[in-house]
């Protein structure tokens, strides 16, 4: 871990920065955050590890891992199991570039790993049920880790369960709660939720001194805001709201771009896939605010 600026391991524990793209709201642009914001600090010579923890594989695909891609591996549900070790599990992270699934089929993103989700994550609350031990999976990967990465980014489903839980109290003030929402009226009235969860996690974990207990939200991520071409009145009535209540913790806003639907059709990262685009700049601008500026090679 030379030369590894410690700001990346805060109070000088020994692994990364937690980011929790999380918000119990659907279709709310949680994945595309997570993957362009992890590409882009990769690109910029930023290691760190995207954690897919939802059934719907989104951000697995969006890195370069299909279900045929995935066939007799490890994914994120071995994690909650117990049954692999991160290293075991986390893949690179990549995009595809041809036909079939030989390694020249894909380019590969430096500095990036995906730990690849399933189906049967959708299992994931029951399985932590069941056993409670299983509360600790990701107490132990923390306290198990030794590599360099900078960040854990961490791709949700749209609902707090156990498993949202199981990763939530793990976080300290300096980690981020980061809800990637729509310039939508629906999204924002959401957040207020998401507000209570945490208190809830807080309140939960409050005399423990074994897990740090206090996800914080203190960053926020407006999607689709308005364009000179995309002048939406709901879009530009969300932003209003957004701003009067969560001001002081918006990040710069992520522009509205139709294009953005593709990144699934062609399993590649928005920043891979259009740089140049409204949403691309945008989240560039963010990782630059969050200090994530290039790195000298
Ligand atoms: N800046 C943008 N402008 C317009 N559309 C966008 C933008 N960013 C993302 N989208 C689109 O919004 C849709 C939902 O995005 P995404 O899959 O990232 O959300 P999610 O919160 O992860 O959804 P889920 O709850 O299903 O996991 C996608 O079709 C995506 O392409
Ligand atoms: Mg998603």
């Amino acid at each position: 871990m030379t030369g590894l600026n410690r700001r990346f391991r805060p109070k000088g524990r020994n692994w990364p920065l937690i980011w929790s793209y999380v918000i119990e709201c659907g279709g709310s642009t949680k994945t595309t955050s997570v993957t362009s914001m992890a590409v882009i600090a990769a690109l910029r010579g930023y290691r760190s590890v995207v954690f897919d923890l939802d059934s719907n594989m989104s951000s697995s695909l969006v890195l370069g891992y299909d279900k045929t891609a995935l066939k007799g591996k490890k994914t994120s549900l071995d994690l909650i199991y117990g049954t692999a070790t991160l290293d075991e599990v986390a893949l690179p992270a990549r995009y595809r570039i041809g036909e079939g699934y030989d390694d020249d089929a894909f380019a590969f993103i430096p500095n990036l790993r995906v730990v690849p989700s399933s189906p049967a994550m959708a299992g994931a609350d029951t399985a932590i049920a069941e056993d409670p031990d299983r509360n600790d999976w990701f107490a132990e990967i923390l306290h198990a880790y030794e590599g360099d990465d900078t960040v854990f980014h961490m791709d949700f489903p749209a609902s707090y369960g156990r498993m949202p839980y199981s990763v939530l109290r793990m976080m300290d003030e300096d980690d981020f709660v980061i809800p990637s929402i729509k310039a939508d009226p629906k999204d924002v009235r959401l957040v207020q939720g998401l507000i209570e969860e945490l208190e809830r996690v807080r309140d939960k974990n409050r005399n423990r001194r074994s897990v740090p207990g206090r996800p914080t939200l203190n960053h926020m991520l407006l999607t689709g805001t308005p364009t000179r071409t995309y002048k939406e009145a709901a879009a530009r009535r969300a932003a209003q709201q957004a701003e009067a209540l969560y001001g002081s913790i918006l990040l710069p806003y992520i522009r509205y771009s139709a294009d953005a639907k593709k990144l699934y059709e062609d399993e590649c990262p928005l920043p891979v896939l259009l740089p140049n685009s409204n949403p691309s700049v945008d989240y560039r601008k963010v990782m630059t605010h969050l200090g994530f500026t290039e790195l000298a090679a």
